[in-house]
């Protein structure tokens, strides 16, 4: 029987790390990738929940393949991810079609459960526990990751990989559903990590991102009560060969500490992007929020990062229009943005999760025309500053891994060698330039021309010394 699989993923970067790691095992288990639902016997969902929008759009993908099922009911349709887990059996109640139902936490058991489905047990769904169905250490299990399984031809590119550090969040910030999806926040061991990315970079991987929900408040403690904490973990990967640059998202900004800020420093391999979101100016909303800090922390920890790293790139998260957010609130908000000039903002209207604090104790009062607006507000004030910052870096050089041809290059469907193409520098800032696709992969020194709110513009920077040209070692930002 042919094993032809499409897999489809939405949401965050542990989504699509957790997705290579599934066909990884799958193409263990016989599984070649399609390109399209229709050539495939099997297609995943790999889902998020973070927002009502982002399910909605995966329940309308999961309708248009109502159809296909009826035709042609061997073709195995599945769920995975923090949708899987959140709705469970919900998802068979609207789409009674689907086969198959995987939490974040039981991807490994997926080879087995469509071998089930294609044995004719009929319907699988295999989730964690919830947040208080038993044991501290029962539920902790439930969530477990299984991360050894590393495809470089899974990667966005076969020289960048995410590395997870840490599972799970014990914040509860009370709008957000990820504490339950994903489970208890359980730092991964500094062997495992280590272990994994020496994998990595003997594949070769130059750049790697570790990956947590509040990837700075990693904590490890091991048998002997020995603990390692971020700067430790740095310190240790920062030793590997052939690693060239060292990036970590998601920041809490209680645990941007002056010790972790230090150790950044001190590693030139470590990335100096700093993503660490505030998600509101107003200090009445962070404590609706449950957010653990007030917006003089927060300023004080930009402080922090300005004394010790003045060359970091902040960038943050917001949502608008949180239960109770007042125009002064708003007000607020903007401020905190212009105070901060973050290099960039995500910027989220609230969506209602089931499950939350919030949902149960307040009232979503803001109508939505109200959050639309702010949204948009918020942004405009954003991009000012965004395009306004980009301007300073006409006329420098700066150093980028090239990741490959840029969005614009890619929907011109050419594929001649000579094409624009992207990188990011040590900050994180996108790049483009006239060059060529073999040139992904390396770093490269780039004088800039040009800069808009989102990317820099520019060319290769070449000199000649002698009678060979060679090319300049890039100066970073
Ligand atoms: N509604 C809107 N945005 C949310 N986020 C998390 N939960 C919600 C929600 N219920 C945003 C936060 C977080 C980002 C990943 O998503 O800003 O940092
Ligand atoms: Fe969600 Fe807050 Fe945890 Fe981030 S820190 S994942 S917003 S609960």
């Amino acid at each position: 029987m042919s094993k032809r699989l499409y897999i489809e993923t939405v949401g965050c970067q542990m989504n699509v790390l957790d997705s290579e790691m599934v066909v990884a095992d799958l193409k263990r288990h016989g599984y070649e990738l399609v390109g399209s639902p229709r050539e495939a016997d099997t297609v995943l969902f790999n889902t998020c929940s973070v927002r009502e929008h982002a399910e909605e759009k995966i329940y309308s993908a999961l309708g248009k393949l109502r159809q296909a099922k009826e035709r042609n009911p061997e073709k195995t349709i599945g769920v995975m991810g923090c949708m899987a887990q959140k709705d469970q059996q919900l998802i068979f109640q609207r789409a009674p079609f689907v086969d198959l139902i995987v939490g974040p936490g039981q991807l490994q058991q997926i080879p087995t459960l469509l071998n089930n489905i294609r044995d004719g047990q009929g319907r699988q769904l295999a989730v964690s526990l919830g947040r208080k169905s038993g044991s501290q250490e029962r539920i902790r299990r439930s969530h477990e990751t299984f991360d050894p399984l590393r495809d470089p031809s899974m990667r966005p590119t076969p020289f960048q990989a995410y590395l997870r550090i840490q599972i799970g969040c014990d914040k509860f910030c009370t709008y957000c559903v990820v504490p339950m999806t994903r489970g208890p926040e359980q730092g991964r061991s500094p062997e495992q990590i280590l272990s994994e990315a020496k994998v990595l970079a003997d594949q070769g991987c130059v750049e790697i991102t570790l990956l947590g929900q509040t990837v700075n408040s990693y904590r490890y403690t091991d048998e002997a009560g020995q603990v390692t904490r971020m700067s430790d973990l740095l310190r240790q990967l920062h030793e590997i060969e052939g690693l060239r640059r060292l990036k970590f998202v998601t920041n809490y900004p209680k645990d941007m500490t002056e010790e972790l800020l230090q150790t950044i420093r001190d590693l030139p391999k470590c990335s100096t992007y700093l993503h660490v979101p505030a998600q509101s100016g107003s200090d009445e909303q962070l404590k609706r929020m449950r957010r653990g800090y007030t917006v003089a922390d927060y300023l004080e920890m930009m402080e922090r990062i300005e004394r010790i790293l003045p060359d970091a790139a902040v960038s943050s998260d917001f949502i608008v229009g949180f239960c109770g957010e007042t125009e002064e609130d708003f007000q607020q908000t903007i401020e905190l943005v212009r105070r901060c000039r973050f290099k960039n903002s995500f910027i989220f209207k609230y969506s209602v999760r089931a499950g939350t604090k919030a949902s149960e104790r307040m009232e979503d009062d803001v109508p939505e025309e109200v959050k639309t607006r702010r949204n948009n507000e918020l942004l405009a004030v954003q991009d000012e500053i965004s395009a306004e910052d980009n301007q300073r870096f006409i006329g420098q050089t700066v150093e980028i891994l090239v990741e490959g041809p840029s969005k614009r290059a890619q929907k011109k469907k050419d594929d001649g060698p000579l094409c624009q193409m992207m990188g990011r520098t040590l900050c994180d800032r996108i790049v483009v330039y006239d060059g060529n696709r073999r040139q992904a992969g390396q770093f490269l020194p780039i004088e800039i021309s040009d800069a808009t709110a989102t990317t820099l513009i520019g060319r290769v920077k070449t000199v000649h010394t002698g009678p060979q040209l060679f090319q300049l070692q890039g100066t970073g930002e």
